[in-house]
């Protein structure tokens, strides 16, 4: 069983500024929900509700927003404005939520090692907020759960980029297993034109075993001198196995201002409800 979620949300969001300046990016709202809450709710209904952050400066908002706020929640009692809140307390109610803090912007890999004295030894999902997926039946994460139940190994959600936007994203090439499903055998963190072992792509989902975190500590940085997850990843599946798995959903670039005005024109048009919490 898994039951761990790690939000890494140290990141400086440098491409929303001057709106991040002050406040988290995973705080900026798709419509009327934070893109923190997205990922949340989709880790819950993984089955996944120890729910884990390493944070940074600047992001105390986050904590506020996963705590009742009593002044709030007193003030609208008894009016119709209180639905508007069942969504986030309903999480409140179903998740426990730890903190630590990543003290250098020194890569993901190094964010997720940062995790590690709040997961312990046993295997976890990883949600980056600003990734926004929506499954077509079951969330991403809960179809990468499922498949976690088969394999026990790490696991990174994957889909197909067009050739020219491979250098964005970390990259790998692997055996086909059949549906969906690549055994990994290689690995490239934002490749250089031309260098790309293939056009599918690593999005921010992710089911990690353990060991992972002795391979981060040995890990040494990579590319732009961050310690990267996809060495570290290359690694257990040279040594072990990676999955990489192409998921059922729709997945919105939520960092990028492209993304995320194409996040909010279909959330506004498919799922916003008035007081949809
Ligand atoms: P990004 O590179 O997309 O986020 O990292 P960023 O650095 O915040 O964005 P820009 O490029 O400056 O606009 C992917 C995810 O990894 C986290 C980020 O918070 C984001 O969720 N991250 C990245 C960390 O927590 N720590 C790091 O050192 C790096």
């Amino acid at each position: 069983m898994i039951n761990k979620c790690l939000f890494p949300v140290a990141g400086y969001g440098t491409r929303f500024l001057p709106a991040t300046k002050a406040m988290a990016k995973e705080m900026l709202p798709i419509v009327q929900k934070p893109l923190v809450q997205y990922g949340v709710e989709e880790a819950v209904e993984a089955g996944l509700t120890d729910i884990a952050f390493v944070t940074g400066r600047g992001k105390r908002a986050i904590e506020d927003h996963f705590d009742r706020s009593y002044e709030l929640e007193h003030q609208i009692a008894g009016t119709g404005k209180e639905a508007a809140l069942s969504g986030i307390r309903s999480l409140i109610d179903q998740c426990t939520f730890s903190y630590t803090r990543q003290r250098h912007m020194a890569g993901l890999g190094n964010a997720i090692l940062t995790g590690k004295t709040l997961i312990g030894d046993e295997a976890f999902g990883v949600v980056l907020a600003d990734d926004l997926c929506f499954g077509h039946h079951k969330g991403v994460l809960q179809q990468m759960v499922t498949l976690y139940r088969q394999f026990r190994c790490s696991i990174v959600a994957i889909e197909e980029v067009p050739e020219d936007e491979t250098h964005k994203y970390g990259v790998i090439a692997g055996d086909s297993m059949g549906d969906r499903i690549y055994r990994v055998n290689n690995m490239v963190e934002k490749p250089a034109p031309g260098d790309a072992p293939s056009n599918l792509a690593i999005i921010g989902r992710y089911i990690l075993t353990p060991d992972i975190f002795e391979i981060l500590e040995n890990t040494p940085p990579g590319k732009n001198g961050e310690v990267q997850i996809t060495d570290a990843l290359l690694e257990q599946a040279r040594t072990g196995c990676v999955i990489a798995y192409k998921f059922d959903g729709r997945r919105f670039d939520c960092g990028s201002v492209d993304g995320f005005v194409a996040a909010t024109n279909y959330c506004y048009q498919n799922c916003y409800l008035p007081n949809a919490g």
